[in-house]
């Protein structure tokens, strides 16, 4: 299972890179205006400054909404950084645009999926990466879980080579969650990772090996 990180903030980016189990970083509009990261010029750098932390893919999303803009969008932000994934609303101008990348061999992520329909229809487009919300379904009182089941069974049973990225995580059981299902990828916040090393008996026993080893050193 591969571990991106959800943010454009360069300090969480780097602290999860230090943990040393990064995959990845997925970006959005919203995480970038939330960094106070503005204008075009701005933005494109500040892609390129993510690429130079992590190792792997990061996902830079178009803005345009027609699919001459998300080409033209598409391919300057491919050409920024060869570790770039172009990501690509579930609109019908985006499935368009996600079978002419496909075909170019440039990576895409399609993003905004909430049904297995969004991500049957991704996958034959060609999309490299499908991003289900899950926990905005669950904002709403629906299973995002059970979505991420129904895209994994689809995808099993025609062997489509999309990669089922379950975005929109909240929290560590949602990691666990995604994992136990198959999810190939997660998306969450760094507290989400974090989460996955506490256990209260870990630090009990750590606490109490350390105190015999000084008694038994003293
Ligand atoms: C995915 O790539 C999105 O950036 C993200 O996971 C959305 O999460 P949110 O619902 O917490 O905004």
């Amino acid at each position: 299972m591969k571990f991106f990180i959800d943010t454009a903030n360069l300090d969480q980016i780097k602290e999860a890179q230090a943990l040393g189990v990064l995959d990845g970083v997925t970006t959005n509009p919203s995480l970038m205006a939330k960094e106070g990261i503005t204008g075009k010029d701005n933005i494109l750098k500040h892609y390129v400054n993510i690429c130079n932390i992590v190792e792997g893919d990061v996902s830079a999303e178009v803005v345009a909404t027609d699919l001459e803009g998300m080409i033209r969008e598409g391919e300057e932000l491919a050409d920024l950084h060869e570790q770039i994934v172009v990501k690509i609303p579930m609109i019908k101008d985006g499935v368009k645009a996600l079978k002419y990348f496909s075909d170019k061999g440039i990576r895409t992520n399609c993003t905004l999926v909430f049904s297995p329909g969004q991500a049957l229809l991704a996958a034959k487009a060609g999309a490299t990466y499908v991003s289900p919300f899950l926990g905005r379904l669950d904002d709403i009182s629906t299973d995002g879980l059970n979505l991420i089941s129904e895209i994994r069974l689809i995808y099993d049973n025609y062997d489509f080579e999309t990669q089922i990225l379950a975005a929109s995580i909240r929290h560590t059981m949602h990691v666990i969650d995604c994992a136990k299902i198959g999810a190939d990828v997660m998306t969450g916040p760094l507290s989400s990772i974090e989460g996955l090393l506490k256990h209260p008996l870990t630090d009990i026993g750590l606490a109490k090996f350390l105190e015999d080893y000084k008694k038994g050193n003293s």
